[in-house]
């Protein structure tokens, strides 16, 4: 398999409980379903917008959003994201990779990422006394969260700049002409950018509800889009072993159907611990449905592994694990000398000269050896370095994993029905009218 941005997908370590052979077997099904996506047939194919998107994003609307982000490096030093689910998780996961905002530009606070009072105090905290802006972000303009987040965090916006002064600090992003966002935005003539009709929520990180924020943040998000449009390209071939969406989708299936139903993202990364979030959703929202999909979890090691280590290791054997790791993680740090006189009591002086990230690859080669011992089929994603390219390109290889995951579950991975009955049964006890 080609590396592309320095991913590559391991899954040997499976084999021991997915028989290449086994495995092989579902190749002819996932070229059946590549090909309906590709030619847009199947549930839900009115929503696979996001196929192409890589391949598609012209430089002028990047060069668009580019600008925004410059302007809002010049005007603000906290800029205040306002969204759920699908419309923040993609941003805050790519940027959290990446090490946050690059200097000199504002800092990304999230909001309207739930009902919180504590959530929404920090907001409001982290733009006192600092000049801020808001990218407020739903596709349909009605989400509850986001809404109320946003009346307050306007309310304040508009005390401290005067109506115009506010309006030229806001940014939403919505759907070209339906709710009540878009209603809002054209009233009150705040710059509007477009969330596409055909891209769902969670897969709509290349739209500006990625862009647009990490932009911002003075991401790279070219790199961003180009990792992303690599391995989309790869991941158009037919042979299942030299495509890694096709591998992921076809190896975790076939765990699926021999009762390995929880799915476990463990990362020995803590900058892709949100990638981990973002990912669930992907898969949750994606899979979840018609009482069949994988659960998905996510863990950071080591921390986890001195937490949740002992029942991956050794618990009801229903978990099968997905590595997320990285080679090299620079600027490197390396084990000293003891700082004490040399004398070693800590036990240490076989690391000393050691780096870091090469101590944290031989402690996620110990765990998949000894998860796999235990019971845990394990897959393995490496990343080279983290870099705005290997980011795009591993949401690029999710994305497509699960549009073909599930639709090799026979659901439609483009939906979300389920989500709507917490929001019947909170309106009806809110007394929202009609509800
Ligand atoms: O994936 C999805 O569609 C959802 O998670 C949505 O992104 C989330 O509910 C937010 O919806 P909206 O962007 O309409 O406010």
């Amino acid at each position: 398999m080609d590396k592309v941005h320095g991913i590559t997908l391991d899954i040997a370590p499976s084999e021991a409980f997915l028989p290449p052979a086994d495995l092989a077997a579902l190749a002819p099904r996932v070229s059946a379903v590549a090909a309906d996506l590709a030619a847009g047939r199947g549930p839900g194919s009115e929503y696979l917008g996001w196929l192409d998107l890589p391949a598609t994003i012209s430089g002028q609307h990047l060069d668009s959003l580019e600008a925004a982000g410059v302007q809002a490096q010049s005007d603000c030093e906290v800029c205040v994201v306002i969204g759920i689910g699908g419309s923040y998780l993609g941003a805050r996961a790519v940027l959290d990779a990446l090490g946050g905002s690059a200097a000199g530009a504002p800092e990304i606070v999230f909001a309207g990422t739930g009902l919180c009072t504590a959530s929404l105090r920090r907001a409001l905290a982290a733009v006192k006394g600092r000049d801020f802006r808001l990218v407020v972000i739903s596709k349909s303009g009605t989400t509850l969260e986001p809404a109320v987040s946003f009346r307050i965090l306007r309310g304040l916006l508009q005390e401290r700049y005067g109506e115009e002064g506010a309006a030229a600090r806001i940014d939403a992003v919505t759907d070209a002409s339906r709710g009540a966002l878009r209603q809002l935005a054209d009233q009150s003539g705040w710059r509007t950018w477009i969330i596409p009709d055909d891209v769902g929520g969670r897969f709509s990180v290349l739209t500006p509800v990625g862009l647009l924020p990490l932009a911002m943040a003075g991401v790279d998000i070219r790199g961003l889009v180009v990792g992303a449009a690599d391995m989309r390209e790869v991941c158009l071939t037919d042979d299942m072993r030299a495509n890694p969406a096709h591998l992921y989708a076809a190896t975790r299936f076939g765990l699926y159907e021999r009762g390995f139903h929880t799915e476990v993202l463990a990362t020995f990364h803590s900058g892709l611990a949100t990638i981990g979030e973002w990912w669930k959703q992907l898969y949750g929202e994606s899979e979840g449905k018609e009482g069949k999909g994988i659960f998905p979890a996510s863990t950071v090691y080591t921390t986890d592994l001195h937490s949740l280590g002992q029942y991956v290791q050794d618990g009801r054997r229903n978990l099968l694990e997905t590595f997320l790791v990285v080679r090299e993680d620079e600027p490197a740090i390396k084990v000293p000398k003891d700082p004490g006189g040399g004398e070693g009591l800590d036990g240490l002086d076989y690391l000393v000269g050691q780096r870091l990230d090469a101590i944290n690859w031989k402690a996620y080669e110990g765990t998949l050896e000894a998860h796999g011992e235990g019971g845990v089929p394990c897959l393995s994603l490496q990343l080279d370095c983290v870099t705005a390219g290997a980011i795009g390109g591993l949401i690029s290889l999710f994305e497509k994993g699960v549009a073909v995951g599930g639709r090799l579950l026979d659901v439609n991975p483009f939906d979300q029905p389920g989500v709507e009955a917490y929001k019947r049964a909170m309106f009806r006890l809110l007394g929202k009218p009609g509800a």
